[in-house]
Parts: structure tokens; C-alpha cells; sequence
């Protein structure tokens, strides 16, 4: 009988399953996406329960999709859209509020207030990340602060908080009966609370939030068994055994397990994550540390991350918001009848700017119209958008890291996308390789599930999975490049301080 390991994505605009065999290739998906809550300008939110929902579904489809049964899976992976915040009760299971997710900028305002003591650099020593909307913390005090009777439910210690992986592990486990509340370290590094060097919630930080520990789940490592799926559940009985925030997922997934290697995910947003083992490295460019991944009772590997909010989200939006395309897919057709953009550039700054400029005031802008601007161009500065992005991303890296990288392994749905690739091949002047899975981020939570319960049985054989499909070497002449870069950063500064 043949074994596999199932991985969960739940991520921003859709929840996954995915069953990988022992070579890490792909036998069956089951995928549903969920409702995008706009309730402000700058608000996002998530309806935790469909998202439990949808992961039920979806595991039942992945199972059905391969013919499989719980007996041929030997172990659960999750990895998540990390930061997303929800906050439940403990006896109901129900959410107290909407889950605020990554990409909301309401709390600027809780921001400004804890930086008014230190600046936004004041907690960035202990866990590697400047004050910013962007992280789970500043949304826990928002809703605590904001949404009524929750801060006494939560000082009775009636409520839990979690990320989307504690979410869906507390009730894949049982949830009121007996779900266990756990995160693993990957994500626990993005709430703003953790000490990167001890691993554990900062009490001191905490107070200065008005968080109640009692909301905060355990901190694991990314690879052990944590609990059993629940017997009311499909996967009765199975272990959950690897957890990872999902651009670190991608990271183990794309096999950069060694210090100096790299990947971008280009998903929602566009992620690079660069491991720098198990030394903490604190950027000076605009970058996070981060943790990468933790097995088990091995030591702690870090990562420095340069996060980009908007990138397959600018297509979505020209689609769903702007009616400008009505499938994706179409930006990429559009893009290919013009031979540039035309002088036009977009900066989508819909949720501020975050790497390297980190400026919650930015606001988004199209820049360089003239009459002879078509939709074809606005095509084309939409997926050019995050080309010169990463640029800008991999210049702190290298600037950081004072070794320049020399190529970047890419994955995520935009890698599909051939003239995007080559142009960021051309804007980085170094070759860009995509690998034969793309599906990086669910095989890397597989990876992490299966090596605990010793499905696989180190590195090594992960690494021996990988393998490159398509490279793309840079072709563009280098003062082009230069010029194509100056224009770009002149149109990121038009974005600045648009916030009243
Ligand atoms: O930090 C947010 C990130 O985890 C979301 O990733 O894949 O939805 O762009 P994605």
C-alpha cells in the first residue's frame, strides 16, 4: 500500500489540500476559495468560519480526488496566510469578530501610539520586525480595544488567539472538545511578540499591548507531532505533525534549507525569504528577520524577508474591482501586445508600503499616463509592478547579506507567466529558475509532516526531490535596466504621505 502525506494551505484567497507522494509530486487538490470582506477603505477581513468550512471541504476533495482513505495518509501538514488574526471562545468555538486580515491597515493609529515611546524600531532587537499594521499583534489589541466585551471575555481567559494555522489545528483536533492550541515558531515570529532568540512570547511586550497570555497559543517547533485529527473529523486519527507560516513553507518546499540560499513567492503578495541558518541577522535595508524553520529539538534556523503586499491582489483587483480583465490570465495576453509599458507605472500601494520602505501613508498610484496609454500598457505596468518590486527587495538582501545573490529560485502562480519572468530575470540581471513543483508552499508543509513521523528521513532526500524546469537568463542591457529603475522609484515616492 502506498503512504502520503497531506499538506492543508490555508491561504489568502483560497484554502487547499494537497496529497504529495513520497517524490513529492502532486496526487491529488481539492481547493475552495472564500469571501474577501472590504468593510472600509483599507480594511480586510476573512469569515473564519467559512474558512474552517472550506478546509473541511477541501480535504474531503483531495481524499475523494485520489481514491484515498485515511488509512494511506500517514501525517497532516498546515501552512497558513500568516498574520491573518482571529480571536475565539474557547467554549463555543466561535469567533468573537471577523479574522483581520494580513493585508488590513486600520491599526496605523495603535501604531503611531506605541511608537510615540521608542519609535517603530522599539521592539525590532527582540523579534525582528519594526511597529507596523501588518502584524498579528497590532490586530489583537485592535479588536480587544474595539469590539465589545472582549477585553473582559479575554481577561477571564475565555478566549484564544491564533493565526489561521492555530485555527485550523484547534479544531481539527477537537476544537471544544479538547483541540489542542498550539502555533509553530515561523508563525509565532510574525505577531510581534516572540523573542527571536529565546522562542517564547515576550511577557514584557505583551502588557505593553494589554494582551492576556492566557490568549496566546504554545510555541512549537515546525516539524513534531502535535496532536491527532479529531474522530469526528475525515482524517480521524492521523497526526498533525509539521507546521510552517507559508513563505516559509515555500522555503522549505523549494529546499533552501542552507544559510545564503533563496526564494520568491509570487501568490497574493510576493515574498522573498533568504536563510541565514541559524545566525540572526538584523537588517539595516528594510527587511524582517525571521524565523525559517524549526525541526523538532534542532536548532532554530532564521531568515531575513522582504515582504511585498500587493502582487497577484493587483490582478485580482484590475479584474474583480476595475472590470478590466475577466480572468487573470487575460493581463498576461493584454501585457504581450505592447513591446513596454509605455512609460506607465502602478504602485500598488493598497495596504501602505511594506519592503523596504515600510510607509503605512503610501497609498497606491498610476503614474506616466500620457493619451497614448492603453489598457495593454496598464497591463503591463501591473505585472511589472512586482518585477521591480523584488528588485528593490533584492537589493537590501544583498545589501544585508554583503553577498550578492546570483540567481533566485522563483514559485507561485505568477511563475506561470513567461514575459513577467523574463523582464524580472532582466530587472535583476541574474537568472531567475523555476522548479519542476511549483506547488512549493503546500510540499513544503508536507515536507516538514512527513519528516516527523519519518515518512522522509532527512535533508538530504528533500533536497534530492527538487529539480529546476525553466531558467531565465537576463537580457536587458544594463543602462535599460538602470533607467527602468529610476522611473520606478521616482513613482514609489509620488505614493508617499497620502494618508491625512
Ligand atoms: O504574510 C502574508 C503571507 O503569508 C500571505 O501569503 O501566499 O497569501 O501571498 P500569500
Amino acid at each position: 500500500m502506498s503512504e502520503y502525506v497531506i499538506a492543508i494551505d490555508q491561504g489568502t484567497t483560497s484554502s487547499r489540500a494537497i496529497v504529495f507522494d513520497h517524490a513529492g509530486d502532486i496526487v491529488s487538490t481539492g481547493q475552495m476559495e472564500h469571501q474577501q470582506i472590504f468593510p472600509n477603505a483599507g480594511w480586510v477581513e476573512h469569515d473564519a468560519t467559512e474558512i474552517w468550512n472550506n478546509v473541511r471541504e477541501v480535504i474531503a476533495v483531495a481524499l475523494a480526488g485520489g481514491n484515498l482513505t485515511r488509512h494511506d495518509i500517514v501525517a497532516v501538514g498546515i501552512t497558513n496566510q500568516r498574520e491573518t488574526t482571529v480571536i475565539w471562545d474557547k467554549h463555543t468555538g466561535v469567533p468573537v469578530y471577523n479574522a483581520i486580515v494580513w493585508q488590513d491597515t486600520r491599526t496605523q493609529d495603535i501604531v503611531e501610539e506605541l511608537s510615540a515611546d521608542g519609535g517603530v524600531d522599539r521592539y525590532k532587537q527582540r523579534v525582528g520586525l519594526p511597529l507596523a499594521p501588518y502584524f498579528s499583534g497590532t490586530k489583537i489589541k485592535w479588536i480587544l480595544d474595539n469590539v465589545e466585551g472582549v477585553r473582559a471575555r479575554a481577561e477571564a481567559g475565555d478566549l484564544l488567539f491564533g493565526n489561521t494555522d492555530t485555527w485550523v489545528t484547534w479544531n481539527l483536533t477537537g476544537g471544544t472538545d479538547g483541540g489542542v492550541h498550539i502555533t509553530d515558531v515561523t508563525n509565532a515570529s510574525r505577531t510581534l511578540f516572540m523573542d527571536l532568540e529565546t522562542l517564547q512570547w515576550d511577557a514584557q511586550i505583551l502588557a505593553d499591548f494589554g494582551v492576556p497570555a492566557s490568549m496566546m497559543p504554545a510555541i512549537k517547533s515546525s516539524s513534531e507531532v502535535y496532536g491527532h485529527v479529531h474522530s469526528s473529523q475525515l482524517l480521524r486519527e492521523v497526526p498533525i505533525a509539521g507546521i510552517l507560516g507559508d513563505q516559509q513553507a515555500a522555503t522549505f518546499g523549494q529546499a533552501a534549507f542552507e544559510a545564503g540560499e533563496a526564494k520568491n513567492t509570487y501568490g497574493t503578495g510576493c515574498f522573498l525569504i533568504f536563510n541565514t541558518g541559524t545566525e540572526i541577522v538584523r537588517s539595516t535595508n528594510g527587511l524582517l528577520t525571521t524565523l525559517g524553520y524549526k525541526l523538532g529539538d534542532a536548532a532554530p534556523v532564521y531568515a531575513l524577508e522582504g515582504s511585498i503586499a500587493v502582487a497577484g491582489s493587483l490582478v485580482q483587483w484590475l479584474r474583480d474591482s476595475i472590470g478590466m480583465i475577466s480572468s487573470a490570465a487575460e493581463v498576461e495576453v493584454l501585457a504581450s501586445k505592447v513591446k513596454d509599458n509605455g512609460g506607465v507605472y502602478i504602485v500598488p500601494a493598497f495596504s501602505g508600503l511594506f519592503a523596504p520602505y515600510w510607509r503605512a501613508d503610501a497609498r497606491g498610484a498610476i503614474v506616466g499616463l500620457t493619451r497614448y496609454a492603453n489598457k495593454n500598457h496598464i497591463a503591463r505596468a501591473a505585472l511589472e509592478s512586482t518585477a521591480f518590486q523584488t528588485r528593490e527587495v533584492l537589493d537590501a538582501v544583498n545589501a544585508d547579506s554583503g553577498v550578492p545573490l546570483t540567481e533566485l529560485k522563483v514559485d507561485g502562480g505568477m511563475v506561470a507567466n513567461d514575459g513577467l519572468m523574463q523582464f524580472q530575470a532582466d530587472l535583476l540581471g541574474v537568472p531567475v529558475i523555476r522548479p519542476k513543483v511549483t506547488e512549493t508552499t503546500a510540499l513544503g508543509a508536507a515536507y516538514a509532516a512527513g519528516l516527523a513521523v519519518g515518512f522522509w528521513k532527512d535533508l538530504g532526500e528533500l533536497g534530492a526531490n527538487w529539480s529546476e524546469d525553466k531558467r531565465w537568463e537576463p537580457l536587458m542591457e544594463p543602462a535599460e535596466r538602470d533607467r527602468q529603475m529610476r522611473l520606478w522609484k521616482k513613482a514609489v515616492t509620488r505614493t508617499f504621505d497620502w494618508v491625512d
